[in-house]
């Protein structure tokens, strides 16, 4: 086996996302049915989680299953709830021992009822974890995110429990799905494709991109050091003038 190679991270980074990209295309090239490269997608994941923890990034988000994702063959749909399930039953174990806190995003209600138990087990057996945060972004959109946290504000306001004059960016932070992590600090979107999709839009505010034609099932610890260089030389001013 080759030599591992090794990286010290010397910039702050709290949390990385993830768009996971390109198990379609993957799939395509290996002449395999497009479900099968979700589940080479699945398989990879935990050496990025184990990276992540060997680079001391607390948060990580997984761009799974997006809102607009329903708009795909019912047939790719289930494949892709079955291998999140499978997921979920095979490496909660492990996330428990890492005493990492499973977050879901988005609304699971529209999830299959065995898919919604499963993410239902994994936030339940590790909600009093607190060293890492495993954030699985699951019909989620940052659009339907911030509507949401609006809703749930004016709510609040029209019971008299919060004044109009105390919403502000940390306050309205506080009601989307990612309420406690903090802001994206690195987005990496793997396959080519150079764009959001609607993910984590109020959180990456001021996030460094990364894109890598990597495709995500082939996306692994030496890809993601690359990733990390590139972040590390990235000048992140904050509308400032500082040379961090
Ligand atoms: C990303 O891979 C996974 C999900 C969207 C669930 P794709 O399935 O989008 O792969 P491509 O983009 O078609 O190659
Ligand atoms: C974004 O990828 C969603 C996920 C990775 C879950 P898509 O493949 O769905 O995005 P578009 O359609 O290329 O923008
Ligand atoms: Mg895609």
């Amino acid at each position: 086996m080759a030599k591992k190679e090794t990286f010290q991270l010397s910039k702050k980074l709290d949390h990385v996302a993830f768009i996971m990209d390109g198990n379609g295309r993957w799939a395509k090239l290996h002449g395999l049915p497009r479900h099968l490269g979700h589940k080479k997608a699945c398989e990879g994941l935990m050496a990025i989680y184990d990276a992540c923890r060997e680079f001391h990034i607390k948060v990580m988000s997984l761009y799974a299953f997006s809102t607009e994702n329903w708009n795909r063959p019912q047939d790719e749909i289930d494949h892709l709830m079955g291998y999140l399930e499978d997921f979920f039953n095979k490496n909660i174990d492990y996330l428990c021992e890492h005493k990492t806190r499973v977050v879901i995003s988005g609304d699971i209600s529209r999830l299959p009822v065995s898919t919604q138990e499963v993410c239902k087990m994994a936030m339940d057996r590790t909600k009093d974890y607190d060293d890492y945060v495993f954030n699985v972004c699951l019909n989620y959109g940052g659009r339907d995110d911030i509507v949401r946290a609006a809703k749930l504000i004016a709510k609040e306001v029209k019971e008299g429990k919060l004044a109009l004059e105390d919403i502000n960016e940390e306050v309205f932070a506080n009601h989307l799905y990612t309420k406690g992590l903090p802001d994206v600090d690195l987005m990496i979107r793997t396959s080519g494709e150079q764009r959001l999709s609607n993910y984590l839009l109020y959180q990456n505010a001021y996030a460094e991109f990364v894109f890598t034609p990597t495709k995500w099932p082939d996306f692994d610890r030496s890809e993601f050091i690359k990733c990390l260089e590139e972040y590390q030389n990235r000048n992140r001013r904050f509308g400032g003038l500082k040379n961090e």
